[in-house]
């Protein structure tokens, strides 16, 4: 199975699809996603990106669980992420979110990458995980606000 990340272009419509319900179950509903989470923050944490986030323990932890609910809620499991996004449309306050933040196209393909490291380990269909890789891979394309170094630079592995 190959987990490929594809190009960001600057002011192109993403078309992303949120993913299935059956991916939620397969990765055990909310304490398996919660697991998961947790195991994606720790390889962020040794990754090149690891000084976007709270070098702070506690800090760090409250964005573990704010990511934990908000992919629970993305994946059509219970709306636990409801309250944080204060009626905004939960696609758009997501991006917002980010806006705080200068990312660009390596740091996207470094947070990809410790996604692809973190849904390796888990134990669950193939065809489960391309369906969550595939809107991740897609919506991240969203998160990138800094387009400066795009031409130049080429890390597609
Ligand atoms: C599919 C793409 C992504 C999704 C769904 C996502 C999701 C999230 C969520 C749910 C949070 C917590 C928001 C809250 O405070 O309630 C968050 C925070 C954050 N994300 Fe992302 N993210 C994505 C891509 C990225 C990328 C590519 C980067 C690149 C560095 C990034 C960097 C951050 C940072 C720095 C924070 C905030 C940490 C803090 O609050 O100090 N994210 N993200």
């Amino acid at each position: 199975m190959e987990l490929k990340i594809t190009k960001t272009v600057k002011g192109e419509k993403v078309d992303f699809k949120r993913p299935s319900i059956e991916f939620f179950e397969a990765i055990g509903g909310t304490k398996g996603m919660r697991d998961f989470m947790y195991s994606f923050y720790d390889i962020i944490y040794e990754s090149d990106i690891h000084n976007f986030f709270p070098q702070d323990r506690e800090e760090f932890d409250k964005v573990k669980e704010k990511n934990t609910k908000f992919f629970i809620q993305v994946c059509g499991g219970p709306k636990v992420y409801e309250d944080e996004s204060g009626g905004m449309d939960l696609d758009e306050y997501m991006i917002h979110v980010h806006d705080d933040f200068t990312i660009n196209e390596k740091a996207r393909v470094e947070w990809l990458g410790c996604m692809r490291s973190a849904l390796e380990k888990v134990d669950i269909d193939d065809e489960l995980k391309m369906d969550f890789w595939d809107y991740v891979e897609k919506f991240s394309k969203l998160t990138v606000n800094d387009f400066k170094d795009l031409q130049a630079f080429n890390p597609y592995h």
